[in-house]
């Protein structure tokens, strides 16, 4: 009886505790944002006055977005870790679409894509090589699209999947910020993160958004990341965002 009144107890302490009720607060403000990836997908393949080429890396279930995506041609990629049914194109990882890409044995090696949506595994050293295999199949105007970039809290951004007893509960971000914040120091690229959805990574060769990442994070402190979150990411809005299209 005594322990099960300490257990009780202990919840309610974590219930309770201020860190966590934050943490929530933080979540719950989240997930009530606009425009979601789709429409900012859309808008990106808006801009192309030719025919678009459009790649989705990580699908689970189509309906969520990659159905209701607007593009000429488009191709998805997903071993179908999350989905039995898995019904996209190429049933593999992105490591193996991009090797088949170069060897032929996938498209045609000369492909290359407007717009690239990169939503596979989210552990920052896989997105690391999603970001540079995407960039090497990407029109020299294209834009790589990211989801998950900007975690509320670290709860959000841990490195364990499959642990829900947090105020993340089921919604994982994982460590996608990190590959695309160090990323963000490159002076090749330009990017920037439309404050939605969880934040959208944009990237591009072409359309300068501002400057790159000067934030000194060697070790990918959340902590620090937390407290320079704006530069570290180049958070805007998405009215923000559509202003760069503006002539
Ligand atoms: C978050 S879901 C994708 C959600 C979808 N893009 C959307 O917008 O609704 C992540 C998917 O990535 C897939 N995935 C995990 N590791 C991958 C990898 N290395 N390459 C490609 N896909 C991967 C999983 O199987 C899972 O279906």
């Amino acid at each position: 009886m005594k322990t099960q009144i300490r257990k009780i107890e202990l919840a309610n302490r974590y219930l309770n505790d201020k860190y966590h009720l934050n943490a929530r607060q933080k979540f719950v403000e989240e997930i009530g944002k606009t425009p979601l990836r789709t429409d900012i997908i859309n808008f990106l393949l808006g801009q192309f006055t030719s025919p678009t080429v459009y790649l989705e890396i990580g699908v689970r279930n189509p309906n969520d977005n990659f159905n209701k995506i607007s593009s000429q041609e488009k191709y998805s990629v997903d071993p179908g870790y999350e989905n039995a049914e898995n019904s996209v194109d190429f049933k593999v990882t992105s490591d193996e679409f991009f090797e088949m890409l170069k060897n032929g044995t996938a498209l045609n090696d000369s492909i290359k894509f407007d717009v690239i949506f990169i939503d596979g595994s989210h552990f920052a050293e896989q997105v690391e090589k999603d970001i540079q295999n995407s960039l090497n199949y990407l029109k020299e105007d294209g834009f790589i699209v990211m989801h998950d970039c900007n975690p509320p809290t670290e709860f959000h951004a841990s490195e364990n999947y499959d642990y829900n007893l947090s105020p993340a509960s089921t919604l994982w971000n994982g460590t996608t910020w990190k590959a695309f914040v160090k990323n963000r120091k490159r002076d090749d690229i330009y990017s920037c993160c439309i404050d939605t959805d969880w934040g959208i990574g944009i990237i591009s060769k072409k359309m300068n958004f501002g400057s790159s990442n000067k934030i000194e994070n060697n070790f990918f402190e959340y902590h620090t990341f937390e407290k320079y979150r704006q530069e570290s990411l180049n958070l805007i809005s998405f009215d923000t965002f559509k202003s760069f299209f503006i002539c």
